[in-house]
């Protein structure tokens, strides 16, 4: 018995059938980020000066806050101009903000947790950090092809978009 569960450790088997620790913790994470708005205070930086008009949605305003330890990461990031940007920490936090209706949030994975997303966590939450549901039930959270399959488009400068410095 004693033997049969040394061996068992040995060979790692255990480690292919707990979920790793690991991938937990990102969501984790990221949901205490929401949850708690902690976004809004220390340790993050809001990059723009005030709401600007989204790209994506004209009708929108956004503002944007990034872990403070990745704001000049992201602030080499331009819309206007394309890489090689410098490459974004894992763990970086990223929330994008329409103003008066919801979070769009990211938060860089490890290597190869998401190759066609650029190694992002993807997700849609309302203002309290409540994750939205999709048309089908699921929560848009995790590793979303609607969101990433756009953001690819920037794979040059780090996945990203980035702020207008005229908007900084
Ligand atoms: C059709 C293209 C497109 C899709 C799809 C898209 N985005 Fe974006 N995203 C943008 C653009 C453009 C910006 C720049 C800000 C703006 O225009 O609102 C942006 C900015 C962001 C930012 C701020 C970081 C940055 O890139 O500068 C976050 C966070 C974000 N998007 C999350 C998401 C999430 C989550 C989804 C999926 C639900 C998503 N995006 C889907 C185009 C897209």
């Amino acid at each position: 018995m004693r033997r049969g569960l040394v061996i068992l450790l040995w060979c790692g088997c255990l480690s292919s059938v707990v979920p790793s620790p690991k991938s937990r913790d990102e969501d984790a994470q990221l949901q205490a980020v929401l949850d708690s708005g902690s976004f809004r205070g220390d340790g993050f930086r809001k990059i723009n000066r005030a709401p600007f008009v989204s790209t994506l949605h004209p009708e929108d305003s956004v503002d944007v806050y990034v872990s403070a330890a990745a704001a000049a990461d992201y602030e080499w990031v331009e819309p206007d101009r394309d890489g090689p940007a410098p490459p974004i920490p894992v763990g970086t936090v990223i929330v994008r903000e329409i103003v008066g209706q919801k979070l769009t949030a990211m938060e860089k994975r490890d290597p190869n947790a998401y190759p066609g997303g650029g190694d992002f966590l993807y997700a849609v939450t309302d203002l309290a950090g409540q994750p939205m549901a999709k048309a089908d039930g699921t929560a848009e959270w995790g590793s979303l092809d609607e969101c990433g399959s756009c953001h690819a488009t920037r794979k040059e400068s780090s996945w990203l978009f980035g702020v207008l410095p005229a908007d900084r």
